[in-house]
């Protein structure tokens, strides 16, 4: 079937048919290859993107700088302060001027708001780098890591165990019921995701065969996963949320013990990174001396471990956000 996203948003999975993100993954895997075996094509010479990042981000940023570069395209980094957006000139006015400038514009940042406001008022396709709501390309890397390591997405039973209602399990949830997985988010009762939201991915699993549960219960919601995924307990922009978000997660932490109890010799770990699952970092010190936890939401065992396809995730977020552009632009 020929597909046209041509002049398309990617603001969230909700508006994209499994057909659209099967294509997706299909170029994501086509430019992978293209890029190891040396024959990638520019095909987006001469376009000029701009990178609006609110939030901090490494994967993300380097996966949007390094796709325009190897696809012959300009990509120009907005950072915190760089720009005025909303501060000093509305939303609408920044985006009116930025689609006189750029053919495309990524945006990371706090409301979801902002990042329909820009589509709807710059005229060029905008991309949806994470807001509070949704992180939808880390959801193309995470199923085309998947595609590589199984070989489909179809009837995989997927975990994710954690922070229930934020962005990453928000847009795992809405992809996995449109490509028919079976769906479990592992997550205590106060983080159970939005009622609307569950209603919604339910709707469209009854279109695929897929299935949506949610639960608190470790045991049933991780057993026969082939996949278990998990992210921060806390993310970007709830920093003061870390003695509640301890509390309750606390028993959920992905270790070799869950991993066991998916019954699956090959079950595969994903985290959409940055993970804390050592202290070698600022904020990880800092809770292993508050709360002497040298490990939050995944252990550090497992991290490293056979099951772990971590980096080969991250690496992905680059052909996946290349396809994005070169399918939108
Ligand atoms: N997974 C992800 O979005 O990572 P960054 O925050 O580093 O971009
Ligand atoms: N949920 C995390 C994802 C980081 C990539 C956050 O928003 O901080």
């Amino acid at each position: 079937m020929p597909f046209n996203l041509k002049g398309r948003s990617f603001l969230t999975l909700r508006d994209f048919t499994p057909q659209e993100i099967g294509y997706l993954l299909g170029l994501s895997e086509e430019l992978k290859k293209a890029k190891y075996i040396g024959t990638e094509k520019k095909n987006l010479k001469g376009k000029n993107v701009a990178l609006i990042f609110e939030k901090p981000s490494t994967r993300t940023r380097c996966a949007f700088v390094v796709a325009c570069i190897d696809q012959g395209a300009h990509g120009e980094y907005l950072g915190k302060g760089d720009i005025q957006l909303g501060k000093k000139e509305s939303v609408e006015d920044t985006a009116k001027v930025l689609g006189r400038m750029f053919d495309g514009i990524e945006f990371r940042g706090f409301k979801h708001e902002t990042a329909e406001l820009l589509a709807l008022h710059s005229g060029v396709p905008v991309w949806n780098g994470l807001t509070d709501l949704y992180h939808p390309t880390q959801v193309l890397a995470d199923f085309l890591t998947i595609k590589e390591r199984i070989g489909y997405l179809k009837g995989i039973a997927f975990a994710y165990v954690g922070d229930g209602r934020n962005n990453v399990a928000n847009s795992l949830m809405i992809g996995a019921a449109k490509m028919g997985l079976d769906f479990r988010v592992v997550t205590p009762k106060e983080l159970f995701p939005a009622e609307e939201l569950v209603a919604y991915c339910r709707q469209e699993a009854a279109q695929t065969g897929a299935s949506v549960t949610v639960t608190d219960n470790i045991k049933s919601g991780v057993k026969g996963c082939h996949v278990l995924y998990t992210d921060v307990w806390v993310s970007m922009g709830e920093e003061d949320l870390y003695d509640q978000r301890i509390k309750l997660l606390r028993d959920y932490q992905v270790n070799m013990d869950m991993i066991r109890a998916t019954g699956r010799e090959n079950c595969i770990f994903l985290h959409c990174l940055p993970a804390f699952h050592d202290t070698n970092t600022t904020t990880g010190k800092e809770i292993f001396e508050k709360y002497g936890l040298k490990e939050m939401e995944v252990t550090d065992e497992v991290f490293r471990s056979k099951h772990s396809a971590v980096f080969d995730e991250a690496e992905n977020r680059v052909h996946t956000i290349k396809a994005v552009m070169v399918a939108t632009l």
